[in-house]
Protein backbone atom coordinates (compact mmCIF):
# COMPACT_ATOMS: atom_id res chain seq x y z
CA UNK A 1 0.00 0.00 0.00
CA UNK A 2 1.38 3.63 -0.93
CA UNK A 3 0.99 5.75 1.85
CA UNK A 4 0.24 9.21 0.64
CA UNK A 5 0.78 12.83 2.44
CA UNK A 6 -1.22 15.50 1.64
CA UNK A 7 -2.49 18.67 3.12
CA UNK A 8 -4.94 21.79 2.55
CA UNK A 9 -9.32 20.91 2.52
CA UNK A 10 -9.09 18.55 -0.33
CA UNK A 11 -7.18 16.23 1.39
CA UNK A 12 -9.62 16.25 4.58
CA UNK A 13 -12.39 15.74 2.08
CA UNK A 14 -10.68 12.94 0.64
CA UNK A 15 -9.83 11.75 3.95
CA UNK A 16 -13.35 11.94 5.24
CA UNK A 17 -14.49 9.86 2.01
CA UNK A 18 -11.99 6.93 3.53
CA UNK A 19 -13.29 6.81 6.80
CA UNK A 20 -16.87 6.60 5.23
CA UNK A 21 -15.49 3.35 3.21
CA UNK A 22 -14.47 2.22 6.59
CA UNK A 23 -10.78 2.78 5.66
CA UNK A 24 -8.05 4.26 8.31
CA UNK A 25 -6.47 8.41 7.93
CA UNK A 26 -3.89 9.69 9.64
CA UNK A 27 -4.80 13.26 10.80
CA UNK A 28 -3.29 16.26 13.17
CA UNK A 29 -4.64 17.23 16.81
CA UNK A 30 -3.48 19.52 18.85
CA UNK A 31 -1.75 16.90 21.09
CA UNK A 32 -0.27 14.36 18.76
CA UNK A 33 -1.63 12.63 15.05
CA UNK A 34 -3.70 10.39 15.17
CA UNK A 35 -5.06 7.06 13.36
CA UNK A 36 -8.39 7.18 12.71
CA UNK A 37 -11.14 5.17 11.36
CA UNK A 38 -15.14 4.61 11.90
CA UNK A 39 -15.39 4.03 15.37
CA UNK A 40 -18.61 2.34 14.79
CA UNK A 41 -17.61 -0.33 12.28
CA UNK A 42 -15.74 -3.40 14.26
CA UNK A 43 -14.17 -4.27 10.97
CA UNK A 44 -12.10 -0.74 11.06
CA UNK A 45 -11.07 -1.16 14.56
CA UNK A 46 -9.64 -4.20 13.61
CA UNK A 47 -7.68 -2.38 10.47
CA UNK A 48 -6.58 0.15 13.45
CA UNK A 49 -5.49 -2.77 15.86
CA UNK A 50 -3.56 -4.10 12.89
CA UNK A 51 -1.94 -1.31 11.75
CA UNK A 52 -0.47 -0.11 14.73
CA UNK A 53 0.45 -3.92 15.75
CA UNK A 54 -1.27 -2.89 19.01
CA UNK A 55 -2.36 -5.43 21.80
CA UNK A 56 -6.32 -6.10 21.16
CA UNK A 57 -6.49 -5.40 25.17
CA UNK A 58 -5.78 -1.88 24.93
CA UNK A 59 -9.07 0.27 24.26
CA UNK A 60 -9.25 3.19 21.69
CA UNK A 61 -10.24 6.77 22.20
CA UNK A 62 -13.43 7.92 19.95
CA UNK A 63 -13.20 11.42 19.02
CA UNK A 64 -15.94 13.65 18.05
CA UNK A 65 -16.90 16.83 17.14
CA UNK A 66 -18.98 18.38 19.48
CA UNK A 67 -20.06 17.96 22.78
CA UNK A 68 -23.65 17.13 21.62
CA UNK A 69 -22.45 14.12 19.80
CA UNK A 70 -21.44 12.74 22.68
CA UNK A 71 -24.99 11.32 23.70
CA UNK A 72 -25.33 8.71 21.71
CA UNK A 73 -22.17 7.25 22.51
CA UNK A 74 -22.59 6.74 26.03
CA UNK A 75 -25.24 5.25 28.87
CA UNK A 76 -25.41 8.06 30.91
CA UNK A 77 -23.67 11.84 31.57
CA UNK A 78 -23.18 13.34 35.07
CA UNK A 79 -22.97 16.28 36.29
CA UNK A 80 -18.85 15.99 36.78
CA UNK A 81 -19.06 15.25 32.88
CA UNK A 82 -20.65 18.51 32.12
CA UNK A 83 -18.70 20.49 34.49
CA UNK A 84 -15.55 19.12 32.99
CA UNK A 85 -16.26 18.94 29.27
CA UNK A 86 -17.57 22.69 29.39
CA UNK A 87 -14.29 23.63 31.01
CA UNK A 88 -11.91 22.00 28.89
CA UNK A 89 -13.76 20.66 25.82
CA UNK A 90 -12.87 20.84 22.93
CA UNK A 91 -9.37 20.52 24.11
CA UNK A 92 -6.44 17.84 25.47
CA UNK A 93 -8.52 15.62 27.83
CA UNK A 94 -10.06 12.51 27.36
CA UNK A 95 -13.38 11.37 29.97
CA UNK A 96 -14.53 7.77 30.46
CA UNK A 97 -18.49 6.97 30.13
CA UNK A 98 -20.16 4.22 30.90
CA UNK A 99 -20.39 3.28 27.14
CA UNK A 100 -23.88 2.41 25.53
CA UNK A 101 -24.87 -0.51 22.85
CA UNK A 102 -23.72 1.48 19.88
CA UNK A 103 -20.05 1.46 20.46
CA UNK A 104 -18.67 -1.70 19.44
CA UNK A 105 -16.99 -3.75 22.04
CA UNK A 106 -13.47 -4.02 20.17
CA UNK A 107 -13.09 0.01 20.83
CA UNK A 108 -13.15 -0.40 24.28
CA UNK A 109 -11.28 -3.88 24.30
CA UNK A 110 -14.97 -5.18 26.30
CA UNK A 111 -14.90 -2.69 28.33
CA UNK A 112 -17.79 -0.93 29.77
CA UNK A 113 -16.38 2.26 29.46
CA UNK A 114 -15.96 4.38 26.63
CA UNK A 115 -12.57 7.14 26.35
CA UNK A 116 -14.26 10.21 24.82
CA UNK A 117 -12.42 13.04 23.42
CA UNK A 118 -13.13 16.28 21.02
CA UNK A 119 -10.36 17.60 19.71
CA UNK A 120 -9.43 21.50 19.35
CA UNK A 121 -7.56 21.09 16.40
CA UNK A 122 -9.66 22.47 13.22
CA UNK A 123 -8.81 19.61 10.72
CA UNK A 124 -9.29 17.05 13.32
CA UNK A 125 -12.62 18.46 13.95
CA UNK A 126 -13.64 18.91 10.06
CA UNK A 127 -12.59 15.46 9.06
CA UNK A 128 -15.00 14.11 11.99
CA UNK A 129 -17.91 16.48 10.68
CA UNK A 130 -17.68 15.62 6.97
CA UNK A 131 -17.07 11.48 7.74
CA UNK A 132 -20.51 11.99 10.06
CA UNK A 133 -19.28 9.44 12.42
CA UNK A 134 -16.85 9.04 15.39
CA UNK A 135 -14.00 8.79 14.66
CA UNK A 136 -11.78 5.79 16.88
CA UNK A 137 -8.03 7.54 16.90
CA UNK A 138 -5.09 5.86 18.95
CA UNK A 139 -1.95 7.55 18.62
CA UNK A 140 -0.78 7.47 14.92
CA UNK A 141 3.02 5.58 15.56
CA UNK A 142 3.54 1.65 15.97
CA UNK A 143 2.16 0.06 19.42
CA UNK A 144 5.45 1.32 22.12
CA UNK A 145 7.09 3.81 19.67
CA UNK A 146 7.04 7.44 20.25
CA UNK A 147 3.75 9.36 19.45
CA UNK A 148 4.06 11.81 16.47
CA UNK A 149 3.55 15.00 16.38
CA UNK A 150 4.18 15.88 12.85
CA UNK A 151 2.84 13.81 9.06
CA UNK A 152 6.79 12.94 8.50
CA UNK A 153 7.19 11.20 12.28
CA UNK A 154 3.93 9.45 11.17
CA UNK A 155 5.16 8.57 7.79
CA UNK A 156 8.64 6.92 9.25
CA UNK A 157 6.73 4.82 11.12
CA UNK A 158 3.13 3.67 9.29
CA UNK A 159 4.33 4.44 5.68
CA UNK A 160 2.77 1.52 3.37
CA UNK A 161 0.21 0.43 6.62
CA UNK A 162 -1.92 3.21 5.87
CA UNK A 163 -3.39 4.68 2.35
CA UNK A 164 -3.09 8.31 3.64
CA UNK A 165 -2.02 11.07 6.04
CA UNK A 166 -3.18 14.56 6.30
CA UNK A 167 -0.40 16.95 6.83
CA UNK A 168 -1.33 19.64 9.62
CA UNK A 169 2.24 20.45 10.51
CA UNK A 170 3.69 19.95 14.34
CA UNK A 171 1.07 19.58 17.06
CA UNK A 172 1.08 22.14 19.63
CA UNK A 173 0.62 20.53 23.04
CA UNK A 174 2.80 17.76 22.13
CA UNK A 175 2.03 15.10 24.28
CA UNK A 176 -1.41 12.85 24.52
CA UNK A 177 -4.59 13.84 26.15
CA UNK A 178 -5.19 14.13 29.91
CA UNK A 179 -7.55 10.70 30.39
CA UNK A 180 -10.06 11.37 33.36
CA UNK A 181 -12.23 8.98 35.10
CA UNK A 182 -14.82 10.17 36.98
CA UNK A 183 -16.18 6.91 38.07
CA UNK A 184 -14.98 6.95 41.49
CA UNK A 185 -15.71 8.88 45.00
CA UNK A 186 -12.66 10.99 43.82
CA UNK A 187 -11.90 11.50 39.69
CA UNK A 188 -8.86 9.92 38.80
CA UNK A 189 -6.74 11.38 36.29
CA UNK A 190 -5.14 7.73 34.45
CA UNK A 191 -2.84 9.51 32.11
CA UNK A 192 -1.68 12.92 32.87
CA UNK A 193 -1.54 15.55 30.31
CA UNK A 194 -1.92 19.25 29.26
CA UNK A 195 -4.72 19.58 31.24
CA UNK A 196 -3.63 19.31 34.69
CA UNK A 197 -3.86 18.29 38.12
CA UNK A 198 -4.04 21.83 39.39
CA UNK A 199 -6.88 22.63 36.40
CA UNK A 200 -9.13 20.01 37.20
CA UNK A 201 -9.18 21.22 41.00
CA UNK A 202 -10.48 24.08 40.42
CA UNK A 203 -12.76 23.17 38.26
CA UNK A 204 -14.06 19.85 40.34
CA UNK A 205 -13.26 20.27 43.77
CA UNK A 206 -10.80 17.34 43.82
CA UNK A 207 -8.67 14.87 41.57
CA UNK A 208 -6.60 11.62 41.82
CA UNK A 209 -3.10 11.91 39.83
CA UNK A 210 -1.66 9.25 38.28
CA UNK A 211 0.61 8.65 40.64
CA UNK A 212 -1.96 7.87 43.41
CA UNK A 213 -3.05 4.10 43.73
CA UNK A 214 -1.91 1.40 41.83
CA UNK A 215 -5.67 0.67 40.76
CA UNK A 216 -5.42 3.95 38.17
CA UNK A 217 -2.52 2.41 36.39
CA UNK A 218 -5.17 -1.00 35.81
CA UNK A 219 -7.78 1.05 35.21
CA UNK A 220 -6.01 2.20 31.93
CA UNK A 221 -4.77 -1.40 30.47
CA UNK A 222 -2.36 0.89 27.73
CA UNK A 223 -0.49 2.29 30.64
CA UNK A 224 1.18 -1.23 32.03
CA UNK A 225 2.83 -1.48 28.16
CA UNK A 226 5.93 -0.12 27.61
CA UNK A 227 5.10 3.14 25.98
CA UNK A 228 7.06 6.01 23.95
CA UNK A 229 10.06 4.24 23.41
CA UNK A 230 13.01 5.27 22.12
CA UNK A 231 14.86 2.19 20.19
CA UNK A 232 18.09 3.68 21.79
CA UNK A 233 19.00 3.39 25.31
CA UNK A 234 17.95 6.95 27.42
CA UNK A 235 18.64 7.98 30.87
CA UNK A 236 17.45 11.10 32.91
CA UNK A 237 18.99 13.01 35.39
CA UNK A 238 18.06 16.69 37.30
CA UNK A 239 21.59 17.29 37.61
CA UNK A 240 23.50 18.91 34.75
CA UNK A 241 26.96 18.16 35.63
CA UNK A 242 26.10 14.18 36.02
CA UNK A 243 24.78 14.62 32.43
CA UNK A 244 27.68 16.17 30.73
CA UNK A 245 29.72 13.38 32.85
CA UNK A 246 27.93 10.29 31.68
CA UNK A 247 27.58 12.11 28.03
CA UNK A 248 31.86 12.12 28.09
CA UNK A 249 31.84 8.19 29.48
CA UNK A 250 29.67 7.14 26.67
CA UNK A 251 31.86 8.93 24.23
CA UNK A 252 34.85 7.68 25.36
CA UNK A 253 33.30 4.40 24.79
CA UNK A 254 32.72 5.01 20.94
CA UNK A 255 28.68 5.79 21.14
CA UNK A 256 27.58 9.36 19.45
CA UNK A 257 25.28 10.72 22.60
CA UNK A 258 22.52 13.27 22.53
CA UNK A 259 21.52 15.45 25.04
CA UNK A 260 18.31 16.78 25.72
CA UNK A 261 17.72 20.18 27.44
CA UNK A 262 16.50 23.77 27.45
CA UNK A 263 16.34 26.85 29.03
CA UNK A 264 19.73 27.72 31.09
CA UNK A 265 20.88 24.03 30.81
CA UNK A 266 22.24 24.74 27.19
CA UNK A 267 24.41 27.21 28.31
CA UNK A 268 26.61 24.56 29.91
CA UNK A 269 26.73 21.84 26.58
CA UNK A 270 29.48 23.75 24.46
CA UNK A 271 30.82 21.40 22.59
CA UNK A 272 28.19 18.23 23.04
CA UNK A 273 25.60 17.15 20.62
CA UNK A 274 22.24 18.95 22.07
CA UNK A 275 18.50 19.02 21.52
CA UNK A 276 17.34 22.27 22.64
CA UNK A 277 14.08 22.10 24.19
CA UNK A 278 12.97 25.43 24.45
CA UNK A 279 12.80 28.20 27.51
CA UNK A 280 9.43 27.40 28.78
CA UNK A 281 7.85 24.51 30.50
CA UNK A 282 5.02 24.51 27.71
CA UNK A 283 8.02 24.68 24.65
CA UNK A 284 9.35 22.16 26.69
CA UNK A 285 5.98 19.92 25.90
CA UNK A 286 5.78 21.05 22.54
CA UNK A 287 8.86 19.53 21.21
CA UNK A 288 9.92 16.87 23.83
CA UNK A 289 8.41 14.04 20.96
CA UNK A 290 10.07 15.79 18.35
CA UNK A 291 13.06 15.89 20.14
CA UNK A 292 13.06 12.00 20.98
CA UNK A 293 12.32 11.03 16.94
CA UNK A 294 15.10 13.26 16.30
CA UNK A 295 17.34 11.43 18.93
CA UNK A 296 16.63 8.27 18.03
CA UNK A 297 17.59 8.80 14.04
CA UNK A 298 20.41 10.57 14.48
CA UNK A 299 22.29 9.75 17.78
CA UNK A 300 22.26 6.34 19.59
CA UNK A 301 22.32 6.90 22.96
CA UNK A 302 19.92 9.86 24.80
CA UNK A 303 20.16 11.62 28.23
CA UNK A 304 17.52 13.83 29.08
CA UNK A 305 17.01 16.52 31.60
CA UNK A 306 14.87 15.95 34.19
CA UNK A 307 11.78 19.03 34.76
CA UNK A 308 10.69 17.91 38.22
CA UNK A 309 6.90 17.16 39.26
CA UNK A 310 5.52 20.43 38.94
CA UNK A 311 2.13 20.90 36.74
CA UNK A 312 2.82 20.69 33.23
CA UNK A 313 6.14 19.07 33.85
CA UNK A 314 5.27 15.95 36.28
CA UNK A 315 2.62 15.02 32.48
CA UNK A 316 5.92 15.54 30.55
CA UNK A 317 7.95 14.10 32.60
CA UNK A 318 5.75 11.04 32.84
CA UNK A 319 6.41 9.97 28.99
CA UNK A 320 9.99 10.66 29.43
CA UNK A 321 10.56 8.68 32.75
CA UNK A 322 8.75 5.84 30.37
CA UNK A 323 10.66 6.19 27.50
CA UNK A 324 13.85 6.27 29.77
CA UNK A 325 12.41 2.89 31.43
CA UNK A 326 12.96 4.54 34.88
CA UNK A 327 16.39 4.72 34.42
CA UNK A 328 18.03 7.68 36.51
CA UNK A 329 21.92 8.81 36.42
O1 LIG B 1 -4.21 12.90 22.68
C1 LIG B 1 -4.66 11.77 22.54
O2 LIG B 1 -5.39 11.24 23.41
C2 LIG B 1 -4.34 11.02 21.25
C3 LIG B 1 -4.98 11.77 20.08
C4 LIG B 1 -4.83 11.06 18.78
O3 LIG B 1 -6.32 12.05 20.37
N1 LIG B 1 -4.77 9.65 21.31
C5 LIG B 1 -4.15 8.72 22.08
O4 LIG B 1 -4.67 7.44 21.97
O5 LIG B 1 -3.21 8.99 22.80
P1 LIG B 1 -3.89 6.14 22.50
O6 LIG B 1 -4.70 5.00 22.00
O7 LIG B 1 -2.48 6.19 22.07
O8 LIG B 1 -4.03 6.21 24.06
C6 LIG B 1 -5.30 6.00 24.68
C7 LIG B 1 -5.12 5.72 26.14
C8 LIG B 1 -4.56 4.33 26.41
O9 LIG B 1 -3.69 4.40 27.51
C9 LIG B 1 -5.80 3.53 26.75
O10 LIG B 1 -5.56 2.40 27.55
C10 LIG B 1 -6.66 4.56 27.46
O11 LIG B 1 -6.43 5.77 26.75
N2 LIG B 1 -8.08 4.23 27.37
C11 LIG B 1 -8.86 4.21 26.27
N3 LIG B 1 -10.11 3.80 26.57
C12 LIG B 1 -10.13 3.56 27.89
C13 LIG B 1 -11.11 3.11 28.82
N4 LIG B 1 -12.34 2.81 28.43
N5 LIG B 1 -10.76 2.98 30.11
C14 LIG B 1 -9.51 3.29 30.52
N6 LIG B 1 -8.52 3.72 29.71
C15 LIG B 1 -8.83 3.85 28.41
MG1 LIG C 1 -0.46 5.94 22.03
Amino acid sequence: MVTEILSGSAAVARGAKIIKNGGLVAFPTETVYGLGGNALRADTIEQIYAAKGRPSDNPLIVHVADIKDIAPLVSEISDLHIAVAKAFMPGPITLLFNKSDTVPDAVTAGLKTVAIRIPAHPIARELIALSGVPIAAPSANRSTHISPTTAKHVYDDLNGRIPMIIDGGSCAVGIESTVLDLSGAIPTILRPGAITADMLVSVIGSVKTHEGEVIQVAKAPGMKYKHYAPQIPMVISSDINKIIAEYDNQRNSGLNPVIIAGGEQILALTNKNYINLGANIEEVCTNIYAALHDAETNYDYILCFDYGEDGLAASVMNRVIKAAGGKRL
